[in-house]
This record gives C-alpha cells, sequence and structure tokens, in this order.
C-alpha cells in the first residue's frame, strides 16, 4: 500500500510522510489473514534455509502484539499446529517492538539450561486490524509482515550466535503506546465504551524521544559491555518505527547512517517482525558473512527497549 492511497481520503501526503518518517510503502495482510498465517509463511522459510524439519524443534517463541485471539489461545500453538510441529513446546512473548529482541535472549536461555537444542522464534503482526485508519498520527506509520529465525546449540556457541544481550523497560510509559479497551482494565462494553479504544493510540511525540534515547543507550552499552568500536560492527539493525529516529541516533553517537539497516521505506513498522525481516533481506542479498558483527536493537510499547550482540 502506497503514500498516496492515504491522500485520497485522509489529510496528508505523501511528501508529508516521506519527509517525517521515511516511509513510501507498507505491506497488508488479507482479509482473511491472521498473525498465525504470515508467522507459518516465514517459519516455513526459515525451517527451510537452515534445512530443519518442524518436528526436530523443542520450542517455538512467537513474539506479537497482534496475537490471532487476545490472551488465549496463543498464536504460537497455531503455527506449531500448522507446521506438524508436535514435540515443541510453544507461547507468545507480549514485548512490542522489542519483542524478537527478548526472544532471543529468551531462546538462548532455554538453549542453555539444556532444555531445547532447537527453538524457532517468530515476529508476527497484522498490525492493519488495530489501526485507526482515521487517525493521520498513526495509520500512516504501520504494517503487517512476519520473520522467523531457527536458533540452535552449536559446540563452538561461545563464539557465534547472540554473544550478549541487553533488555530493559521503562514501565512509567506503558500507557503511551496502547490499546485501551479489551483488556481486564478496561472490558469492552458495548453501548459504553467506544470502539475507538479498540485500536492503537500514541503519544507520538514522547514515543520518538524515548525512542531516541533507548536507541543510543543501548548502542552506548553493547559498544562498552565487549570494549567495541563501532567500526567492529558490520551492521546495526534496529527497529524501523521512523528513519528520523535512526537518524537523530546516528548523528548523536557520531555513526554513519550506511552502518545501519534500513528498509522501512517498503515495510512501514511492523513492530516485533521488523528485525527479522531485516535480518531475512540481508541473508537472502548475500550481506552477511559468517563471522560478521551485528547489533539488533528494538524498542516499544512497555516501554520496553534493548538489543543484542549477534556473531553471525
Ligand atoms: N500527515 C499530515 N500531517 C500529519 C500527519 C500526517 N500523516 N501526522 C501528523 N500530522 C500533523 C500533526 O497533526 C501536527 O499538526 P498540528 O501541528 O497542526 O497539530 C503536525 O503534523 C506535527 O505533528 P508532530 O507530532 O509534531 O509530528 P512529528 O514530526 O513529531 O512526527 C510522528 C509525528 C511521525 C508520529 C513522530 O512523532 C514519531 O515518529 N513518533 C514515534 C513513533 C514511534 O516510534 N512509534 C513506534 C514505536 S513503538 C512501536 O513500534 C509499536
Amino acid at each position: 500500500m502506497s503514500n498516496h492511497e492515504f491522500e485520497e481520503y485522509l489529510d496528508t501526503s505523501d511528501e508529508w510522510i516521506v519527509s517525517h518518517t521515511g516511509i513510501r510503502y507498507r505491506h497488508i495482510a488479507a482479509e482473511d489473514q491472521a498473525a498465525s498465517d504470515l508467522a507459518t509463511e516465514a517459519a516455513k522459510k526459515a525451517l527451510h534455509r537452515a534445512e530443519i524439519e518442524a518436528q526436530e524443534l523443542d520450542m517455538i517463541l512467537l513474539a506479537t502484539a497482534t496475537p490471532d485471539f487476545v490472551g488465549f489461545p496463543a498464536t504460537a500453538c497455531i503455527v506449531q499446529e500448522n507446521l506438524g510441529a508436535n514435540k515443541a513446546a510453544a507461547m507468545d512473548m507480549v514485548a512490542g517492538c522489542t519483542g524478537f529482541i527478548y526472544g532471543l535472549e529468551t531462546a538462548k536461555g532455554f538453549i542453555s539450561s539444556g532444555f531445547a537444542k532447537k527453538v524457532l522464534l517468530i515476529g508476527s503482526e497484522v498490525l492493519s486490524r488495530h489501526i485507526d485508519w482515521q487517525d493521520r498520527n498513526t495509520c500512516v506509520l504501520f504494517g503487517d509482515g512476519a520473520g522467523a529465525a531457527v536458533i540452535c546449540a552449536e559446540e563452538e556457541s561461545e563464539e557465534r550466535g547472540v554473544l550478549y544481550t541487553y533488555i530493559r523497560s521503562r514501565g512509567w510509559g506503558a500507557r503511551l503506546l496502547e490499546r485501551t479497551s479489551g483488556g481486564s482494565r478496561f472490558p469492552y462494553k458495548e453501548g459504553v465504551s467506544d470502539p475507538r479504544d479498540l485500536l492503537l493510540r500514541m503519544d507520538g511525540r514522547k514515543v520518538y524521544n524515548f525512542a531516541v534515547s533507548s536507541l543510543v543507550e543501548t548502542i552506548e552499552h553493547l559498544l562498552e559491555y565487549h570494549s567495541l568500536n563501532v567500526e567492529e560492527i558490520k551492521y546495526i539493525i534496529p527497529h524501523q518505527a521512523n528513519l528520523r529516529i535512526i537518524e537523530a541516533a546516528a548523528k548523536r553517537k557520531k555513526i554513519p547512517l550506511d552502518k545501519f539497516y534500513v528498509n522501512i521505506q517498503e515495510f512501514a513498522n511492523t513492530s516485533a517482525a521488523t528485525i527479522p525481516i531485516a535480518l531475512a533481506e540481508l541473508q537472502g542479498k548475500h550481506m552477511l558473512k559468517e563471522g560478521d558483527l551485528l547489533m539488533a536493537i528494538g524498542f516499544g510499547a512497555g516501554l520496553t527497549y534493548g538489543g543484542n550482540l549477534i556473531r553471525w
């Protein structure tokens, strides 16, 4: 879906959206597609690339803010059934747009504890169902998508994989980005609740400030912890929420913009799916070599944030 399609019914323009966000397109799921459908597609591709059968999986983790059903059943369980991963445990993770970052450390934890050898981690979102399509402040920002990774135990895991994770949350900002109604705090009551309270609402300016500061803090922490220079990092893969957030962080840390992998122009903000989609693109374009150091960094609802230092 292009920016021009908004011009037809909203007081907005392609020029405004591109100059304020960097977004040109977003992908929208078909009416009959839910988060589990996109997740299943992504999972099948990841399993194929990893040359692993679904039956070999010990665990399925699915990061999403837009599950098929509210609360239960977990979307991960639906994906498990779709894949025939009959030996796997399955659960969803709710950490907003930082879901994949939290998920990588969770997968690593299950592997390190000896519980799992093969974990499928998916980020999948159908945000288009939860957007107020009449609110120009938010509807232009989001898209639908999914990405997946298979994380396996390896002998030489000291040198490869998720080397280090820094994750935090600033719960004081929990209500800056929310869907107010439909949960146990404000159950939806017909005739009483405003139907728009079922949709995503955001204080964009405050979330913007949080996003820039959390991106900068995470870059600093990941570099300092391993005494790294930014030159040693092949790519920083930031959450794709707004190009200006990435530019502001790059400027503050004096890091060249081309160190950051950016695909927001094509996909907009797909929440927990932005990082695995970017990783899959980098791999698909043969832009990664074994041994490359990567930083994946997320920030979002919660307000959660953090990053993983990854040796590819
Ligand atoms: N088209 C035209 N005008 C618009 C649009 C639009 N699509 N959206 C907002 N405007 C207007 C506003 O109404 C406002 O008009 P006013 O001054 O007459 O009231 C004007 O533009 C400026 O509004 P600002 O809020 O100052 O615009 P800003 O430059 O800050 O950009 C934006 C807004 C893009 C939302 C920005 O604040 C932002 O990116 N925030 C962070 C969003 C984010 O990162 N969210 C995701 C993180 S969490 C997650 O991923 C789930």
